[in-house]
C-alpha cells in the first residue's frame, strides 16, 4: 500500500511523526512537505495529494494541516476523492468503515501528537463495511461528480 501525505507549515510537526508512524508499518510514503518553516497556503500541497490519489498513483493520502478542515475541502474537489477530517478513533474507524475515505485530514492545533497517532492507526485498521446501505451513499456521492452545480 502507498499513502502519499503532506502538509502546510501548521501541520509539519505533526506529519513528520505520521510518516515515522507509517514507515514503522512497512507502508510505502511519498512525503511532498512542507518543510519550510515559512508560511505556505495549504491547497498547494492539498492538490497534490489529491491529485495522486485522484489518478491512481497512491492508494491513499494524509493530509495535516492547522485543524484539517482546510485540507479537506480542498481534497474532496476531486473526482474519486473522499476525504474527511478524523480527529480521534472513532472518527478514524467510521471514516473508513462508513465513508471509505481515502483521503484523512488531520489537525496538529486541534490534536496532540499520540492522540493523532492512535485516529490515524484507527483509520488505517478499519475496513470499509461494504455494506448495500454504505455503498448505495457512496454511489450517490459518486454521481455528483458528473454534475454541473452553479
Ligand atoms: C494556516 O494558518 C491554517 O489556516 C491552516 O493550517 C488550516 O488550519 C486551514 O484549514
Amino acid at each position: 500500500m502507498k499513502i502519499v501525505i503532506a502538509s502546510d507549515h501548521g501541520g509539519c510537526t505533526l506529519r513528520q511523526s505520521l510518516v515515522q508512524f507509517l514507515k514503522e508499518r512497512n507502508i510505502e510514503v511519498e512525503d511532498l512537505g512542507t518543510d519550510s518553516e515559512a508560511s505556505v497556503d495549504y491547497p498547494d500541497f492539498a492538490v497534490q495529494v489529491a491529485e495522486r490519489v485522484s489518478q491512481g498513483q497512491a492508494e491513499a493520502g494524509v493530509l495535516v494541516c492547522g485543524t484539517g478542515i482546510g485540507m479537506s475541502i480542498v481534497a474532496n474537489k476531486f473526482k474519486g476523492v473522499r476525504a474527511a477530517v478524523i480527529t480521534d478513533p472513532f472518527t478514524g474507524q467510521m471514516a473508513k468503515e462508513h465513508n471509505n475515505a481515502n483521503v484523512v485530514c488531520l489537525g496538529e492545533h486541534s490534536s496532540k501528537p499520540e492522540p493523532a497517532l492512535e485516529t490515524l492507526k484507527s483509520w488505517l485498521d478499519a475496513q470499509f463495511e461494504g455494506e448495500e446501505r454504505h455503498q448505495r451513499r457512496l454511489d450517490k456521492i459518486s454521481a455528483l461528480e458528473t454534475k454541473n452545480f452553479k
